[in-house]
């Protein structure tokens, strides 16, 4: 190694993996880890930085984010938002489709990239919209880059129309045979527009009926139907933000059956529930909603044993008008959380909920593996990019929505104090976020990852029965 010359080596931080949390130096060249190890193994360096007592993980990779660019800059846009990311120790994002236009065309996503590269500080991902109007456009959407489809089974904000099970079927067959990864918004349209259209008329319009309109069935009822269709077509499907214990019952399942079906949760599920909801009515109002606290310990199960996969965040900024508004049914769901999602799941390290390994495995390990970008992101180890999470376990910190990076100052977690803080954050190599301060001039450095993604072959089933088998692909 003698002749080569580091960027940068980092010193004394203790490197965290999902097996193993080493105290040793890291070398970084051109945006790769080039070497781990004793400090007196490493190659001499441009730039030494001092990490001692301080952790190194993997960058979180949270697959699910809305920074509404473009359509709705007064809530966020790729700048703050991926500031917002930086702060987080999040440095890849997954951007969801439901912006102005909706990411359905390839015209759409080739603007949402080239907005998102100029404004990007971390690196990202988009979803291509998939429903009954975009079914044809899957092609395109593909040759465009996304890094998966994000499928809306109920509705939510945005008003993206829900694909009914047919359509939803024959999206599944589509997506099987490219191999990319369909996220679903699983909850039961029906079952909602029902009950709220009667929760309405009956005078109904406190945070309490938007839980009645949505009950867990809502959500185990999606999921169940979601992974027939998956085990079916051979389609890999994606349960986003799982809110309920009933919802892990068909999840585990599927997977038992070799389904290629994994999950998501949020903080939110976490460390909210209903108990919360007089204490920030509206401001907690999300979908799918917080529920009852006794399906906490199951979630916290679950993202344990391995049935959850993965913890991201579903970001959803609004605005304070938008999030207190008297009638629940005129409120904006959803709220900030990129920022907040590592502090608040240190802070259960520290209380021992989880190890640190465990956290990184479901942070960034576990999204790197099932969105096809594991070894190049998601570990730290020599050929991955140097995206890196410098964090403070030991530092205590209040979360106050006024000092936020996101544009959407309103959250349930004003108020709210942590324990482990990211201090410094890395996207290939580089400082994007130092001393708990944002780097100037890394606006425009975050890449789409779309271009180093390498899913499995696609595994499709039952192919002579698809839609395209029978009457030929739709126009
Ligand atoms: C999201 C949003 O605001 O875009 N809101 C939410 O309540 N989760 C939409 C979504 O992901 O469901
Ligand atoms: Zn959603």
């Amino acid at each position: 190694m003698t002749d080569i010359i580091a960027d940068l080596v980092i010193h004394n931080g203790k490197i965290v993996s999902p097996d193993s949390v080493i105290e040793a130096s890291i070398a970084i060249k051109d945006g790769q880890v080039l070497a781990i190890g004793a400090a007196s193994a490493m190659p001499s360096a441009t730039e030494t930085f001092d990490a001692s007592g301080l952790h190194l993980l993997p960058g979180a990779i949270d697959d699910h984010v809305h920074f509404r660019d473009p359509g709705y800059p007064h809530k966020e846009d790729w700048e703050s938002g991926t500031a917002a990311a930086a702060f987080g120790g999040v440095t890849c994002v997954f951007d969801m489709p439901n912006t102005i236009p909706p990411t359905g065309t390839k015209e759409v996503l080739a603007a949402k990239h080239a907005i998102a590269a100029s404004k990007a500080h971390v690196d990202f991902g988009l979803y291509g919209l998939l429903g009954d109007d975009t079914i044809a456009h899957v092609p395109d959407l593909i040759e465009g880059g996304v890094i998966g489809f994000k499928l809306y089974m109920g509705n939510t904000f945005g008003k993206i129309p829900s694909p009914d099970t047919g359509a939803t079927l024959e999206c599944f067959e589509v997506a099987a045979a490219t191999g990319k990864r369909v996220s679903l918004h699983a909850e039961n349209n029906d079952i909602m527009e029902r009950r709220q259209k009667r929760l309405m008329a009956a005078g109904k319009k406190d945070q309490w009926a938007h839980l009645a309109a949505r009950p867990n069935v809502v959500a185990v009822e999606a999921v169940s139907r979601a992974a027939t269709l998956a085990e079916w077509t051979g389609a890999r499907i994606h349960v986003l933000h799982i809110s309920t214990a009933e919802e892990l019952r068909p999840l585990r399942e599927a997977k038992a059956r070799g389904v290629d079906i994994t999950g998501e949760t949020c903080p939110h599920y976490l460390m909210l529930s209903t108990d919360d909801y007089d204490r920030v009515p509206g401001v907690i109002a999300v979908n799918p909603p917080v529920r009852e606290a006794v399906n906490q310990e199951l979630i916290w199960q679950a993202l344990l044993d391995g049935a959850i996969d993965v913890i991201a965040t579903d970001h959803a900024p609004h605005t304070p008008e938008e999030k207190t508004r008297k009638d629940i049914w005129t409120v904006d769901c959803g709220f900030p959380g990129v920022e907040t999602q590592m502090p608040l799941m240190l802070t259960a390290v520290n209380a021992g909920r989880l190890s640190i390994s465990d956290y990184v495995r479901i942070s960034a390990y576990n999204p790197a593996r099932i969105w096809g970008l594991y070894p190049r992101k998601g570990a730290l180890q020599p050929g991955s990019d140097a995206d890196i999470a410098i964090v403070d376990l030991s530092r205590d910190h209040i979360i106050r929505d006024a000092e936020i990076q996101s544009r959407s100052k309103i959250s349930p977690w004003d108020g709210r104090p942590v324990k482990g803080v990211p201090v410094h954050t890395l996207v290939r190599g580089r400082f994007v976020m130092k001393d708990r301060k944002l780097v100037a001039g890394t606006k425009g450095w975050g890449q789409s990852v779309h271009a180093i993604q390498a899913m499995p072959e696609p595994t499709v089933r039952n192919a002579e029965h698809s839609m395209q088998a029978i009457v030929g692909r739709q126009s």
